[in-house]
């Protein structure tokens, strides 16, 4: 496909959703065509089908959990997705199938073969070119869950499992990422937001400089990396607009 699909994942509180926001304007400053977008929730159905995902007062049934966690993708995989990556878009998403895998697979307990069986049936085969994998310990993720639900009356359903659940999450992920080596990039979060962007600019700047969609001015030197876009085509006109 045309554009460039990249997916980030991690824990809750990893943090991965503020390197995404500083990542596509980073690159929309570049001159880059950027699309962001998340799951659940990419879709205007999507965004209904998360409200009752992550309400903390449901009781969602773990199979009612998965199915539709994957209705959501497979909505966000025909109507977003890959009219974006066709139209040569660089596709930012806040978690993918992987997380399927990892909350549903290793948190829930359901096999590997159905969750790999009900993936490949939301997304065609759909796999990220690249994804973050936004690392940090379950007690930290915790304190910043917490921190971040300071003052709401509930938190999301899925931030409020035990540290049993999150474990598990994480664990998962991490092993993942050791299966794939060459999907996945492990991003530790130990440092501050602007430290984690310097990392996260120096895996995907080449990433995208390799495909063609980034050229250096200059040879990259760490911290003063100086690039220009390629133009790209024009977006798709008809794509649904993501929230
Ligand atoms: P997200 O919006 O990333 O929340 P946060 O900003 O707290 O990380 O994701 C919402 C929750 O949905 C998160 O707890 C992970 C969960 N989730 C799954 O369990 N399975 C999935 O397939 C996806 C996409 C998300």
């Amino acid at each position: 496909m045309a554009g460039t699909f990249i997916t980030f994942e991690g824990i809750d509180g990893s943090g991965k959703s503020t390197q995404l926001r500083l990542l596509a304007n980073f690159l929309r400053s570049e001159g880059g065509e950027v699309l962001v977008t998340r799951e659940p929730g990419g879709t205007s159905v999507g965004l209904r089908l998360r409200a009752a995902l992550l309400d903390a007062l449901e009781q969602v049934d773990p199979l009612t959990e998965l199915l539709v966690f994957a209705a959501d993708r497979a909505q966000h995989v025909r109507r977003v997705l890959r009219p974006a990556l066709e139209a040569g878009q660089t596709v930012l998403s806040d978690r993918y199938a992987d997380a399927t895998k990892a909350y549903q697979g290793a948190g829930r307990g359901f096999s590997a073969e159905l969750v790999s069986e009900i993936i490949q049936l939301a997304t065609e085969g759909l796999t990220p070119d690249l994804t973050l994998l936004f690392d940090l310990s379950v007690t930290e993720s915790s304190a910043r869950t917490r921190r971040r639900s300071e003052g709401k009356q509930t938190g999301d359903r899925l931030d409020s499992e035990d540290a049993g659940f999150h474990t598990r999450v994480r664990e998962a992920y991490l092993s993942l990422a050791a299966r794939e080596p060459e999907r996945f990039r492990v991003v530790t979060t130990n440092g501050s937001v602007d430290e984690t962007h310097e990392r996260v600019k120096e895996i995907v700047v080449p990433f995208l400089e390799a495909r063609g969609q980034i050229v250096s001015r200059e040879p990259a030197t760490a911290g003063s990396r100086d690039t220009h876009r390629v133009p790209q085509r024009e977006s798709h006109a008809g794509l649904e607009e993501p929230p």
